[in-house]
């Protein structure tokens, strides 16, 4: 069952940038529901993968900002790194299912995400030209 829910409210009318938040979403929910389900192996595959595709993800938003000398750059980009360093405690705290917390920092990561595209990125995404 899909915890978080990518909502049109969520789009920043950008279709690339769209596209990568709703695989972000996506993968929060596997996830949760393979932490829930105790499907240890598959869950650290998705952490892994969620890992490696956020990397991506915010590479290509930091690589936006420079290409319009992006004036609230600085901010924003801290707030990938804290965002990256939440998500690798999370894999750090292991993938056996034994810590208790990881369902909450999953959830706690997931909304974050949601509330950070309609905060940060739309405010990024609204200055750059031409708006794919
Ligand atoms: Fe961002
Ligand atoms: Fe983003």
């Amino acid at each position: 069952m899909a915890i978080f829910n990518w909502h049109d409210n969520y789009s920043v009318k950008h279709t690339v940038i769209d596209n990568h938040h709703k695989k972000i979403i996506e993968l929060f929910n596997s996830l949760y529901d393979n932490f829930n389900e105790q499907n240890y192996d598959i869950y650290g595959t998705v952490l892994d993968e969620l890992l490696a595709y956020v990397d991506y993800h915010f590479t290509t938003e930091e690589q936006y900002m420079a290409d319009i000398n992006y004036e609230g750059a600085k901010n924003h980009i801290h707030e990938h790194r804290k965002f990256t360093e939440k998500l690798i405690e999370l894999k750090n705290s292991g993938s056996d299912g034994k810590n208790e917390n990881c369902q909450e920092l999953i959830y706690y990561l997931g909304f974050w995400v949601l509330n950070h595209e309609t905060e940060k990125d739309i405010e990024l995404i609204e200055l750059l030209v031409p708006n794919k």
